[in-house]
């Protein structure tokens, strides 16, 4: 097991659980018609990535923004997160069941899930490792395992800012995904990029603007996008040589 805790993972739970914390973390991020746009745009891409219907993880899930919006699109949705405000916050939202637990510690049967979809969590911890042997044991054969990891941040380079995140934010590349979903025995199904920007920032932006940015998107190289998305799902078998 790749599990690495410290007092950094601690302080992040903590963080993650104060009640002033939850109470702004939405607008915060996905707030006014501009974050609105991103987080509806961000709900697409996982849309996107995913079959059709299924029992879905939501881990962590946060206040309950993608899991509400998968259980209106017919996902039969399990909220789980270390924070019990968080998951009060899925309460009102009227999603249910709801687990507090450590993502590292999960609760749940081998093979319990067609779907986990973990976003805005994987660049809280230094190794992706630890995330994947934990979380691929519970997906069914041909599930799938959503995440997405930061290319660069601005927040991973200036020290003053990390402490926005209660620690540091780290930078899980394509090649190092790719390597880590190998090691666990998925690989890389699909993946999409996008954002020039920090979601913190674009919530401030005048909304005609984040489209216009969203347009430029398609002339852009992966490499300048701030995060990736990546739909990871069983490796195959290496086919063998025809007899
Ligand atoms: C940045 S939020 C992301 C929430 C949601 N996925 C979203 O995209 O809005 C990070 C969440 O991770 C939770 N969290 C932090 N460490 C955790 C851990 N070890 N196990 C489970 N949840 C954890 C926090 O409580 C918080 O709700």
């Amino acid at each position: 097991m790749f599990t690495m805790r410290s007092s950094t993972d601690d302080r992040k739970r903590a963080h993650y659980a104060a009640l002033r914390v939850v109470a702004v973390y939405e607008h915060r991020r996905y707030g006014g018609r501009s974050g609105r746009y991103v987080h509806e745009r961000e709900v697409a891409i996982i849309l996107n990535m995913l079959p059709a219907g299924g029992r879905i993880l939501d881990l962590p899930s946060g206040t309950g923004r993608i899991g509400e919006a998968l259980k209106r699109r017919g996902f039969d949705v399990l909220s789980a997160d270390s924070s019990r405000p968080m998951l009060e916050a899925c309460a009102q939202r009227g999603l249910a069941p709801r687990v507090q637990m450590d993502a590292f510690r999960p609760c749940f049967r081998v093979g319990s899930f067609h779907a986990i979809v973990c976003l805005r969590f994987a660049y809280h911890y230094p190794s992706i490792d630890g995330l994947l042997s934990v979380l691929r044991p519970l997906l069914r054969p041909n599930g799938h395992l959503i995440l997405d990891c930061l290319n660069w941040s601005v927040f991973s380079w200036v020290p003053i800012l990390k402490w926005q995140f209660a620690g540091p934010l780290y930078i899980h590349d394509a090649e190092r995904i790719a390597s880590a979903a190998s090691r666990a025995g998925l690989e890389v199904l699909k993946h999409r990029s996008g954002f020039f920007l920090s979601q913190l920032l674009y919530r401030y932006l005048p909304l005609a603007l984040v489209r216009r940015l969203e347009r430029l998107e398609r002339h852009a190289p992966d490499t300048w996008f701030v995060k990736t998305y990546y739909c990871l799902g069983e490796r195959l078998a290496t086919a063998l040589p025809a007899a």
